[in-house]
């Protein structure tokens, strides 16, 4: 493996993205492909055992380009075969960090009251439900499944703001968000709503994603590994989809860009 191999970063779609810009603001020397997996999305609301086929497609291609490590910048994905990934594959294989930790550890030992928004799959995958077990005793925990948040970033409508707003409300407002000291954003897709989200709640309760953790995370197990780029850099950004349209392109690249300050 050379160090100016690529790394790949997945997605069941656009979410991933997110990840992404947080991958080169940490290391923009690295060569970056990325691959939603627009066509299949959204993997939220699908079998477990379709979702680990994917990702066997996709992570073979990535083997295929030569890449040096992989991220799978999906919590859905990382919640169903992550361990399957990392046997299979000899590569790295990095995982969406849960966010739910740093949620609950922020307030210094403080019990906290942590709504966590996620795909209905996270939520009731074996990986979230060892998470609650390790904080529920001690933290309130409180789940809230949003999958038509990915089907408004999957189909461009992230611009109709009252859509945004409506469909927010109707997964907030059942919570006394007053009462909340964090909220997790469990997919990537929902970063995208970071704005949006925060308009609702008060201003003191915390929007907790996982993707600046797993960038870090990559760092460190690439620098372990003795195969961070050493540059110059920029390195190369190249967006792949199952859905090959040039519209889903142009909608992958706005996103990006929307991500970077
Ligand atoms: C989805 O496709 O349902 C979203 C996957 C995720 O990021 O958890």
């Amino acid at each position: 493996m050379t160090s100016d191999a690529p790394i790949g970063i997945f997605d069941s779609g656009l979410g991933g993205l997110s990840v992404t810009a947080a991958i080169q603001k940490l290391l923009p020397q690295e060569n970056l492909l990325y691959f939603g997996d627009s066509a299949y999305a959204p993997y939220g609301t699908k079998e477990p055992a379709r979702i680990a086929q994917r990702c066997q497609v996709i992570g073979d291609r990535f083997m295929d380009q030569g890449v040096k490590a992989m991220v799978i910048a999906c919590n859905t994905a990382t919640s169903v075969c992550v361990d399957q990934m990392r046997q299979h594959y000899p590569v790295p294989v990095i995982g969406m960090e849960p966010a739910l930790k740093l949620a609950c550890t922020r307030g210094g030992g403080r019990p906290q009251r942590v709504l966590v928004t996620a795909t209905p799959l996270t939520l009731k995958e074996a990986k979230f439900s060892r998470l609650m077990a390790r904080f529920s005793g001690r933290h309130t925990i409180l789940t809230q499944p949003c999958p038509d948040l990915v089907t408004i970033v999957e189909s461009d409508r992230l611009n109709d703001q009252a859509l945004v707003d409506a469909t927010l409300h109707r997964y907030l407002d059942p919570y006394d968000l007053q009462t909340l000291d964090a909220l997790v954003l469990g997919c990537t897709h929902f970063v995208f709503f970071r704005r949006s989200i925060a308009r609702i709640c008060p201003p003191g309760l915390a929007l907790i994603d996982g993707n600046h953790g797993t960038a870090r995370h990559l760092k460190d197990l690439l620098s372990q590994a003795d195969a961070l780029n050493p540059g110059p850099g920029p390195g190369r950004v190249e967006i792949a989809n199952s859905d090959s349209s040039p519209a889903m392109l142009d909608l992958s690249k706005r996103l990006l860009a929307s991500c970077r300050p």
